[in-house]
């Protein structure tokens, strides 16, 4: 991989995203937050209503979770908003209401793992550090050309940063991986295409891509699902408190193990009923 080469490739192609517009660590923790599993499309009109209701760590944990589920509502995957607002409560007791600029002061705060962290780093504090998702675990991959774990991937990315161009490297190298090495890659458009091993090779099967660090094959299905019946009572429960016994028990049981719904005992007059915390 050259470096240099795919910046100046990739740097006038950036795709004009709204989290590209600010170096606000919340707003850009936010949108990583956001961004792990949903689609960046999707993400737009979330997150830009999201960072403006709730502009600080502050605000958003001032806020019941119940109103941050009811904000999360369509974007899937509930326990990263809890998560979320369990990372702005520490931030509050913590770092008087900042979020921290240190690795490990990240890594520290609940539900924030080295993807997000580094993201934060790179993105909002402009650190010459490299961030792994995905996206960049693909185009790594394939560039060394062999299957790498999340250990090789990370040590991978940590040599390529060009110093002083933390923030550009990192947007470039995920444009990359979402635009032209694609899980159907593209690569008669790609800057590597003379560089990458497995292209050079004839991008022989399988695929080194596939098994490393995480980068899997699709999501599962989501209809029939549980993710799916969770997701139905959340958006239910968003409306108003439900009776207990109208809903699905083992549901609701995991959804208060993961602290996403409370049960409230029936005061003598009504029955128990589920609502969101
Ligand atoms: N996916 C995750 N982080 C992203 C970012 N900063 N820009 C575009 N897509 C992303």
């Amino acid at each position: 991989m050259n470096p240099d080469a795919v910046l100046s490739w990739g740097g006038p192609r950036l795709r004009d995203l709204p989290w590209r517009r600010t170096r606000d660590p919340w707003a850009i923790l936010v949108a990583e937050v956001m961004l792990q599993q949903t689609q960046v499309s999707r993400i737009i009109p979330r997150w830009e209503a999201f960072v403006r209701r709730h502009p600080t760590p502050a605000d958003f944990a001032s806020r019941p979770l119940g109103d941050a589920l009811r904000e999360w509502q369509g974007l899937g995957y509930p326990r990263r908003a809890r998560n979320l607002h369990d990372a702005a409560t520490a931030m509050v007791e913590r770092h008087d209401g900042a979020v921290p600029d240190e690795l490990d002061a990240l890594l520290a705060l609940p539900g924030i793992g080295p993807y997000t962290a580094r993201a934060v780093l790179a993105f909002a504090f402009e650190r010459d550090v490299a961030v792994v998702d995905t996206n960049i675990a693909r185009v790594l991959a394939r560039d060394s050309g062999r299957r790498l774990t999340p250990g090789q991937v990370q040590a991978a990315a940590d040599g390529l940063v060009p110093a002083g161009h933390g923030w550009a490297w990192n947007q470039v190298l995920m444009d990359l991986g979402a635009t032209v090495c694609r899980s159907q890659p593209r690569c008669a458009a790609c800057p590597q295409r003379g560089a990458c091993a497995w292209n050079v090779a004839g991008r022989p099967d399988p695929d080194p891509a596939l098994g490393s660090a995480g980068v899997s094959g699709r999501q599962a299905p989501y209809v029939g699902s549980v993710r799916q019946a969770r997701g139905r009572i959340l958006r239910r429960l968003g409306d108003g408190a439900v009776p207990v016994d109208a809903l699905d028990p083992a549901i609701v049981e995991g959804l208060v193990a993961d602290r996403l719904v409370v049960v409230v005992s029936g005061d003598g007059h009504g029955p128990a009923v589920a609502q969101l915390p």
